[in-house]
């Protein structure tokens, strides 16, 4: 396995196509949900500077905090709870450009002003989200979502 990833372009897409290959192949070699959990992160955070990435896990009817990089953060969000309890309970990828005009959006850094949340399937139920918030506003798009659920699909549960 190589040490680092190694991104040479410069455009969004081209980032995360160079990253998916890197990533399948990591990933491909572990077998543990929670290692490849935290490397994703890493990667991702490294490649784009994230401000904070991380996985949160359903656990009977909260999800709870897993693998991420970046500031502490809440570690509980009941289902149907600000955007990432509300990308669980829709089954759908939320891209929120502006934190503050999401209803019942959930604050753990005042810094963060937008944000994405895709869920992570496992034979058909969500299992996790991935949530990456943003210290700029509207900072996540159409790329964003299809690649990072492109991303967590190369997660085994
Ligand atoms: N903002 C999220 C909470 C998690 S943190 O952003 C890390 C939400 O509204 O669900």
């Amino acid at each position: 396995m190589s040490e680092a990833i190694s991104i040479s372009t410069t455009d969004k897409r081209s980032k995360y196509e160079e990253l998916f290959s890197q990533l399948a192949s990591l990933i491909g070699s572990e077998t543990d949900t929670i290692a490849n959990m935290a490397n994703l992160c890493a990667a991702l955070k490294d490649t784009f500077n994230f401000f904070w990435i991380g996985f949160y896990i359903v656990k009977g009817d909260q999800l709870v905090l897993g693998p991420f990089q970046g500031p502490i953060a809440c570690t509980r969000i009941s289902f149907g709870k600000g955007v990432c309890g509300t990308a669980w309970k829709n089954g759908e990828t939320l891209v929120v450009p502006d934190v503050n005009a999401f209803p019942g959006h959930i604050a753990c850094s005042s810094l963060s002003k937008s944000e994405i949340v895709v869920p992570v399937f496992c034979e058909g139920k969500v299992v996790a989200v991935l949530d990456v918030d943003s210290d700029q506003q509207a900072f996540f798009d159409e790329i964003d979502a299809q690649y990072l659920e492109k991303i967590v699909g190369l997660l085994k549960f």
